[in-house]
């Protein structure tokens, strides 16, 4: 049983987009006290400041194509080097190909690391789109929600920090169809790349969040 403090979990979530990975993410990190790291948010982030890493993801992700490796693979490498990775990391987004992966592996090994477990949450395309255009998420803390699913108490307004919800950019219709296409091409075949290596494990996406929150923490043998 994995009890807080009790040592590092470095964990991959995988998942189509809108198959809940951030929202899972979020509460594992609470849960144990291990920072949850989304290269989703990293760009998006740098985009908000007007950066130049911020310029180059803007391009690819309004069509919702993806960064290149050399790119991500770079971010990544320098946040895991961070103090706060010490004891574990959730990957929320990341690798999202194959080079990325083993990019990853290599990197890990060289730190003397490895990856402990992947979660795979499976989620049929066609909910994505619905999960998509509902979705909200936090102008700030970056806290996500779903208008009917998943609602704040207060309508606009994040329940943690109070600042107020806003889209995605990339949720329009148009937007979601590519990147649902770019995930079967370039993220689906890290499924067979992880559990050929022994750490993929399975989740039903579907359901209520709680009910995925539930089977993940049993996957992980971690008390809620
Ligand atoms: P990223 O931000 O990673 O987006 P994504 O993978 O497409 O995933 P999402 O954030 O859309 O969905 P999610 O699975 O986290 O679901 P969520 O929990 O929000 O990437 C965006 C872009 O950045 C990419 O397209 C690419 O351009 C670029 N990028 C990022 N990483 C990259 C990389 N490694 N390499 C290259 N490019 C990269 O849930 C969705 C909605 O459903 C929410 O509203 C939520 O409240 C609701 N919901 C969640 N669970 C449930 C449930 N059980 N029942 C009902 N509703 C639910």
């Amino acid at each position: 049983m994995f009890e807080k403090g009790a040592g590092g979990m470095r964990l991959i979530i995988l998942g189509i987009p809108g198959a809940g990975k951030g929202t899972q993410a979020d509460r594992i990190s609470q849960r144990l006290g291990i920072p949850h790291i989304s290269t989703g948010d990293i760009f998006r982030q740098n985009i908000n400041q007007g950066t130049e890493l911020g310029k180059i993801a803007k391009e690819y992700m309004d069509n919702g194509k993806l960064v290149p490796d050399d790119v991500t693979i770079g971010i990544v490498a320098n946040r895991i080097e961070e103090k706060d990775c010490k004891d574990g990391f959730i990957f929320d987004g990341f690798p999202r190909t194959i080079p990325q992966a083993e990019a990853l592996a290599k990197k890990l090994t060289d730190m003397g690391l490895n990856i402990d477990t992947v979660l795979n949450i499976e989620l049929a395309d066609e909910k994505v789109l619905e999960r998509m255009t509902g979705r909200r998420v936090c102008n700030k803390c970056k806290a996500t929600y779903h208008i009917k699913y998943n609602p704040p108490k207060m309508e606009g307004v994040c329940d943690l920090c109070r600042d107020s919800l806003v889209q995605r950019n990339d949720d329009k219709e148009e937007t979601v169809l590519k990147r649902i296409e770019v995930y079967h091409m370039q993220t689906e075949p890290l499924i067979s790349f992880y559990k050929e290596r022994n750490l993929l494990r399975e989740v039903e996406g579907k359901g209520e969040v709680d009910s995925v929150t539930r089977k993940i923490f049993e996957v992980l043998e971690v008390e809620i």
